[in-house]
C-alpha cells in the first residue's frame, strides 16, 4: 500500500488515499516494534523557520534509527533567510540530500519547494497542515480503539491543525466535529472539498455539541506560532473555548483526549484534563517518533 509513495512529498493527507495513509499506519506499527536499517546512508535536511521540539527530534531520531542521519538547517542559517530563492535552494539541496522536511509558514513556500526539488518534500507544519502530526494522532486513535469508528471534536482554531484532522478524518472514514468561534472556523474551501469527497464534517459554534458522544476530543492553541502578538485578542475570542472536565463529561465515557502540544494549560486545556486520566498526550507526542519512521521509509 505504501509502495506508490516512493520518491513522492507528503504536503497534505490530502494527497494521500485512503489505502496509503493506513499503509502508513500499519508500517508505523511495524517500525515501532522492529528497527530496520531501512534509509542507511540517507539524509534528510530539516528546514525551519519556526520552532519545534517534537518535530525536529522525532525526525532527527527516526533517521538515526533508520541507519540514516539528519542535518538541521535553521532558517536564519541558510541562505534561504537572506533571500536566496526557494527554488534554487530546492535544485541545491536535491544535489546533496535524499529528503527535505520543511516547516515554515505558509502551504505555497512548501509546494514551491517540493515543485523545484527533485527529493521528497515533506510538510512539517505550516500556517494551513500539519499531515505529520494528524498521522501521529491516527495512529493514537487507532491504539486507543482499533477503528476510526466514532467522532473526532476539535475545539479551537480552524487553522492547520483543524485542516490536517479534516483530511485524516475524511481518509480514514472518522467524523469530525469542529467548533471554533466567529471568525476562527476552519477553511471554508477545506470543509467543502472533503464534503464533496464524502467526508463527514461538521462545524458549530458550540463546543458541547461537538463534543457530544464523541470518542476522542481535540484541542490546539489559541495562538499559534507567528501570532504572538495577537494573544491577547485570540484568548478574549476564544472564551468559552476550553477543554475542561465538564466539557469532557459529554463525550462518550470511555473517551480519550489529545493535543498536539505545545499546551496553554488555562487556556484551551485546563491541567485537570490534560494530566487527567483521559489524556494521551504523551502516548501522541511518541507516536511522532513511529510515524515519522514510516513516511520516511515510505517516501526515501
Ligand atoms: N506538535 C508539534 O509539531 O510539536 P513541535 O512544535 O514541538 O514540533
Ligand atoms: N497550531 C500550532 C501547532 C503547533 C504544533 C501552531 O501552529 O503553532
Amino acid at each position: 500500500m505504501v509502495e506508490n509513495l516512493k520518491g513522492r512529498d507528503l504536503l497534505s493527507l490530502k494527497d494521500l488515499s485512503q489505502n496509503e495513509v493506513l499503509g502508513l499506519l500499519d508500517l508505523a506499527e511495524k517500525l515501532r516494534v522492529n528497527n530496520q536499517k531501512l534509509l542507511a546512508e540517507k539524509i534528510l535536511g530539516m528546514i525551519f523557520a519556526k520552532s519545534s521540539t517534537r518535530t525536529r527530534i522525532s525526525f532527527e531520531v527516526a533517521m538515526l534509527h533508520l541507519g540514516g542521519q539528519a542535518i538541521f538547517l535553521s532558517q536564519r542559517d541558510i541562505q534561504l533567510g537572506r533571500g536566496e530563492t526557494i527554488k534554487d535552494t530546492a535544485r541545491v539541496l536535491s544535489r546533496y540530500l535524499d529528503g527535505i522536511m520543511i516547516r515554515t509558514f505558509l502551504q505555497s513556500e512548501v509546494e514551491e519547494l517540493a515543485k523545484f526539488a527533485d527529493i521528497p518534500v515533506i510538510n512539517g507544519l505550516t500556517d494551513s497542515d500539519h499531515p505529520c502530526q494528524a498521522l501521529a494522532d491516527l495512529l493514537t486513535i487507532k491504539d486507543n480503539f482499533q477503528s476510526f469508528n466514532g467522532k473526532l471534536a476539535y475545539i479551537g482554531d480552524g487553522n492547520n491543525m483543524a485542516t490536517a484532522l479534516i483530511w485524516a478524518a475524511a481518509r480514514t472514514g472518522m467524523e469530525i466535529a469542529i467548533a471554533s468561534p466567529k471568525g476562527y472556523k476552519p477553511d471554508e474551501e477545506v470543509v467543502q472539498a472533503a464534503l464533496k469527497e464524502g467526508a463527514k464534517v461538521t462545524v458549530t459554534d458550540d463546543p458541547k455539541e461537538a463534543v457530544k458522544g464523541a470518542f476522542a476530543v481535540y484541542t490546539d492553541v489559541w495562538a499559534s506560532m507567528g501570532q504572538e502578538d495577537q494573544q491577547a485578542e485570540r484568548k478574549k475570542a476564544f472564551q468559552g473555548y476550553q477543554v475542561d472536565r465538564k466539557l469532557m463529561a459529554f463525550a462518550d465515557k470511555n473517551a480519550i483526549f489529545l493535543h498536539c502540544l505545545p499546551a496553554h494549560r488555562g487556556e484551551e486545556v485546563t491541567d485537570e484534563v490534560i494530566e487527567g486520566p483521559k489524556s494521551r498526550v504523551f502516548d501522541e507526542a511518541e507516536n511522532r517518533l513511529h510515524v515519522q519512521k514510516a513516511v520516511l521509509a515510505a517516501l526515501i
